[in-house]
């Protein structure tokens, strides 16, 4: 039975600010489901006790000496569908208001605590048998490879083979050099094959140097990262990579998301119920507000509220849209300034504009259940999971054609008899008015009902995804003595 040992920042349902909560809380169960052994660590988050999820604490406590202070930490545990989650608890790193920070920002010492995250989860886990591959998720894991080749980890791991997947390469982990001293590994590891970049300490660039192979989450965002636009500075050295570099698209859980079950629906439904549809569409409208009108198509944002997003896109074309009788509804919450410009857009628009600040996931889900259509204006998108919950529950997805949205959307108006949303190009306002515009019309002149039973119907679960991740780990642990990340390693 091959052994994996995960670590991330996020898990579902544990704590979820985006999708990687959403992968890394689902993959571990898709991959136990195929008979692997899988271990996921997470930080023991303030919100997951206050969430009133206890894991069982084990006797496993220690103490590591980290960034100049001897640190008490001890291990919960908590088994979910055949999946060991293992929680990092340490009261003055994960004992506070926020995940990443305090209102969507970042607590100065993030470096510090998911360098700890990552040592602490490698140290708890020398008791047990060694895994036969770590895999670790986006900058807070990347240091990974980095502890096996540079640091102190037990004899015998150094060998153990590592994937590192990104989730998303504009958060790469880059803080002041000065705090080199504290990650705990000798000199060496401050050099531009390893943690420095320009002068700054590069937790990502580190990893993807050091990691056997590195997988980033759509085929698509995997070609768009070894170029400069998209590369955030990082393609040179993510191209160095080659055939090491493997885009994989997520699923998403289908018995979690799914519209026949889904206990937040005042009306479940499945794609041969679409008259129940209707009706918690016309819940929702009451529920958000807005005003009955049955032949006004209702478009739904649900996400983050920040650049990447392209919520300041939607933003700008709602007066126009209302003007042309459309509804909208808006769940989210990030960068202040675009809350405020939809809080704004809210109140000049009463009974066709709803917006919700904050992130509340039993509204997401009435949201993608009694929404015509979902918007996803990004400017870039390593794979994103909302387009496809949205098809899951009979949405039709309006996109911009980057990134996973690229492997998951194809455009109605290119293909009628296979596509399941629609597709813009280009990067302003005018281009998703266009889309928008193609959404609206569909609407009301288009075969909607044989649309939303194909998207329903589509296979979007992790089924796919799971075996690609068990070939490749497959891959790695046979050619685990070969792999690039453990060489030299004799002075760590
Ligand atoms: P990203 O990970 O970049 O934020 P994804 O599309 O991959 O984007 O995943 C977003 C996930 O987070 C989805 O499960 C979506 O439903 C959820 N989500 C985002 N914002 C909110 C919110 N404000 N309230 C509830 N769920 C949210
Ligand atoms: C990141 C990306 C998103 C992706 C998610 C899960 O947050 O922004 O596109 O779906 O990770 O992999």
């Amino acid at each position: 039975m091959l052994s994996v040992l995960m670590i991330a920042a996020e898990a579902a349902p544990y704590a979820k600010v985006g999708g990687l909560g959403d992968v890394a809380g689902t993959l571990p169960k898709r991959l136990a489901e195929r008979g692997l052994k899988v271990s996921v660590y997470l930080p023991y988050y303030s919100q997951i006790r206050e969430s009133g999820r206890e894991p069982e604490m084990m006797d496993r406590h220690f103490t590591l000496r980290h960034a100049g202070k001897a640190r008490r930490v001890r291990v919960g545990r908590e088994v979910s569908d055949g999946v060991d989650f293992f929680f990092i608890e340490e009261a003055t790193y994960f004992r506070r208001d926020g995940i990443y920070g305090p209102h969507g920002g970042d607590f100065p010492d993030n470096a510090q605590r998911y360098s700890f995250l990552v040592r602490a989860a490698l140290a708890a886990a020398a008791s047990d048998r060694l895994p036969d591959l770590i895999h670790c998720h986006d900058w807070h894991g990347a240091l990974a490879p980095v502890y096996l080749s540079y640091g102190d980890a037990a004899p015998g791991w150094r060998s153990v083979p590592t994937i590192l997947t990104i989730h998303n390469l504009a958060h790469q982990g880059v803080f002041d050099a000065g705090i080199f001293p504290d990650l705990g590994l000798p000199a060496r590891a401050y050099a531009p094959d390893c943690l420095e970049h320009f002068g700054s300490v590069n937790f990502l660039k580190a990893g993807i140097l050091k990691a056997d192979y590195v997988t980033t989450v759509s085929p698509t965002y995997a070609r768009e990262i070894t170029g400069p636009e998209l590369g955030f500075g990082l393609d040179g050295v993510l191209a160095a990579r080659g055939g090491r570099l493997v885009g994989i698209a997520n699923g998403i859980d289908y018995e979690t998301w799914n519209p026949r079950t889904d206990l937040s629906l005042p009306v479940p439904f499945d794609g041969d119920q679409l008259e129940a549809r209707e009706r918690g569409k016309n819940l929702l409208r009451e529920e958000l507000r807005l005003d009955p009108q049955r032949r006004s198509p209702l478009f739904t944002f649900v996400g983050r509220l920040v650049h990447q997003k392209g919520a300041d896109l939607l933003a700008g074309i709602i007066p126009g849209m209302v003007d042309n009788g459309l509804q909208i509804s808006v769940l989210g919450s990030g960068q202040r300034e675009i809350e405020d410009r939809f809080r704004m857009l809210a109140g000049s628009h009463p009974g066709r504009v709803s917006v919700t600040i904050g992130f509340d996931e039993p509204l997401s889900r009435r949201l993608y259940a009694g929404s015509d259509f979902f918007v996803m204006p990004s400017r870039f998108e390593p794979c994103g999971l909302g387009q496809m919950i949205a098809m899951r529950y009979g949405c039709l997805p309006v996109v911009r054609r980057t990134g996973g949205l690229v492997d998951t959307v194809f455009d109605l108006s290119a293909d009628p008899e296979g596509g399941n949303g629609f597709v813009f190009d280009g990067p302003g306002e005018i281009d998703l008015r266009e889309a928008v515009t193609r959404a609206a019309r569909f609407f009301r002149t288009g075969d909607r009902e044989a649309v939303i039973k194909r998207i329903m119907a589509l296979d979007n679960s992790w089924r796919h995804a799971a075996g690609l991740y068990l070939d490749l780990y497959r891959k790695s642990v046979r050619a685990a003595p070969e792999g690039p990340s453990k060489e030299d390693t004799d002075d760590g």
